[in-house]
Formats: C-alpha cells, structure tokens, sequence
C-alpha cells in the first residue's frame, strides 16, 4: 500500500483529503499540531488500520518512512494566521524545510498546498501563474503570504538543487462542510450570522468579488496533480473562477438559510483585496480537472454542517 503523509491532515482541507486518501486505499499517516484543526475532523477515521495520527509541529523536524507528501500544515484564516505571525512564518517556512528535507531523505513525492494570497492585491485578473504577484513584505497579512512564497521558493531551490520531484498548487478560497465556525472567512461568517440570525457583516460596500470553490472538487486537483508526470511541478492555480460579489453570497446564504437576519456594513480591513479569479487554463489542459460543484449546492452541504454543529 502506498505510504502517504498529509500534514495540517485535520484541519478542514487536510480531513477531507485523507478521507479522500483512506477511500482510495492509501496507508495514511496525518500528522497535526492541533492549533486550528480537530480530532473531531477526523474522528470518524481512527478506527481505520490504515490511518494513524500524530501529534506534531512540523517546524521540528520528523522521521518517518513515506512514499508521497501533502504538505497543508499552516493556518489558513487572517484569525488563525495574525494570532502567532511569527509562529505561522515558522510553519511555513521551517515546515517546509522539513518536509522537503523527509522527502529528500525517502526520495517521497511532495505537494505544497500554496495559496492564491502569493499574488497579493494584483494587478491582473484573472490571476494566470506567471504573474509574480502585487505583496505587501510588512503588512500583518505578510506572515502569511511571504511565508508561503518562501516555501514555493524553498520547493523550486530543492527540485533544481535536489532533483526532488515537487508539486505546487496554489489554492483559491475554498469552502465546505469543516470550515471553522470562527474564523473570519466569508462563507462560514454569513452561514453562522444567518443560523444564529445575527446582522450578516458586509466589509465596504459588498461589491468585491470572490470566487468560491467547493472542497470536493479542490480535493479532486490535488489528487490528480499528485498523480500527475514528473515533469509537471506548477505552480497550478486551483479554484473556481465563477465571480461573486459579497452582496450576492450574502443574498444566496439568507435565502438557503430562510434567515431574517439583515446586513451590516463594516470597513474594509488593511490590505484586502477588491477581487480575486483564479485562471484555471492550466489545470484544466494538464489535469482535465475544472470544478463541478455549483454554488448553490456547495452551500446546501456547508449550511446542512453548520445547523449539525452549531444548532445540534
Ligand atoms: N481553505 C482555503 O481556502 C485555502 C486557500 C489557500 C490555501 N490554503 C492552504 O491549505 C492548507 C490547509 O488549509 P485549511 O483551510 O484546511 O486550514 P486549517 O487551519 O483548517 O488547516 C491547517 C491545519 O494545519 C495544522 N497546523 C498548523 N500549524 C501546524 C504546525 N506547525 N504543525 C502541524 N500542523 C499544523 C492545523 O492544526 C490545521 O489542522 C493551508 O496550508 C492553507 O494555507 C487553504
């Protein structure tokens, strides 16, 4: 059986990959330091013998025998990522470190969950990989997107010094059942404001555009990337590029929900960006992957989760 390690593997995109994984008949290992995921992720999976848990911060270095690495070990939310900015830059940057090193040593193939944050506030849109990004090296998002640059750099230095066969996919705003109820992103924000009919925040005027995509299909790329020829490194984006404006979301949310709740506007936060579209041109030719889950019904899933933990 394939030996396959998930780093961050409880966290929201780390449980479903292993779900993913364990269906697929892969020997898992996960290991999780716990600051933003939960043995409630992946709970249901430890009965299983061919996954095992452990404890660990992948800033230490770890030995293990392994075959293939996901590397998601970072906390993903502006929350989650500003409480410790020194310590994210460390999961990132020694994480990745180590994990290329374990790599290196187990000649293991290794994938490096990158985000879209590495482009910044761009200039372009949509977003294609050979734009080097519009980022702020000292703002209190910089822990984050410097952080993650820094790895993909360390990433390309290991597969050109090393010959290490390496995978980057740089993921837009994904959502779904999992998600943190607290943590500040937009889906699970409106979701809960609506359940708990709470005012539904709106930072500026609402117009910004995101673009959403569903976990399953997100968990679908990265699968297929991992599978993908040696010769095919990324960076990929990986997102879906259907535009929303923060007013529509909230629209959509309100009438899923069957909520009163009514809007609140707030200012912007620093350094947020007006809109963010991925390009998927190259995902789509090299992985014949494009996402399938509409809108709509991803939320159906994600708001069905939330009543499940917030309301019982
Ligand atoms: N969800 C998104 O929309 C999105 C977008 C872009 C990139 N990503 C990337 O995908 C990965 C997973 O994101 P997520 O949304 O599942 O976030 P998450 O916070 O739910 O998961 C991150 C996991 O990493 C673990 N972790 C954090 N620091 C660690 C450390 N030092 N050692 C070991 N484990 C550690 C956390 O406990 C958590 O389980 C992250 O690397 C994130 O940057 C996610």
């Amino acid at each position: 059986m394939e030996k396959v390690l998930v780093t961050g593997g409880a966290g929201f995109l780390g449980s479903h990959l292993c779900d993913r994984l364990v269906a697929d008949g892969c020997d898992v290992l996960c290991v999780d330091n716990f600051f933003t995921g939960a043995k409630s992720n992946i709970a249901h999976l430890l009965s299983n013998p061919y996954f095992e848990l452990m404890r660990h911060d992948v800033s230490f270095p770890l030995y293990v025998e392994i075959g293939k690495i996901y590397n998601l070990a970072c906390p993903a939310s502006p929350v989650h990522y500003q409480h410790d900015p020194v310590q994210t830059t460390k999961t990132s940057v020694h994480g990745a470190i180590n994990m290329l090193g374990l790599a290196k040593r187990t000649n293991a193939t290794i994938l490096q969950a990158s985000t879209s944050e590495v482009y910044g506030d761009p200039e372009v849109h949509p977003q294609t990989e050979d734009y080097w990004g519009r980022v702020n090296p000292i703002g209190p998002r910089s822990c984050y997107d410097e952080g993650k640059r820094c790895a993909e750099t360390l990433f390309f230095d290991y597969h050109r010094q090393h010959q290490l066969r390496i995978k980057v996919v740089r993921i837009f705003n994904t959502y779904g059942p999992r998600m943190h109820p607290n943590d500040g992103r937009v889906v699970s924000n409106f979701i809960v404001q609506a359940l708990r009919g709470e005012d539904i925040t709106i930072y500026g005027n609402g117009e910004q555009t995101r673009s959403f995509c569903y976990v399953d299909d997100l968990i679908e790329a990265m699968v297929r990337m991992m599978g993908s020829p040696d010769e095919l490194t990324g960076p990929i984006n990986i997102g879906n590029p259907n535009e929303v404006t923060m007013l529509e979301l909230a629209e959509t949310v309100l009438s899923l929900t069957g909520s009163k709740s009514t809007l609140a506007y707030k200012p912007l936060p620093a350094d947020d960006p007006r809109q963010r579209r991925p390009d998927i041109s190259l995902a789509k030719s090299k992985l014949v992957w494009q996402p399938t889950v509409s809108l709509e019904d991803g939320l159906r899933e994600t708001i069905a989760y939330f009543r499940r933990t917030l309301l019982g």
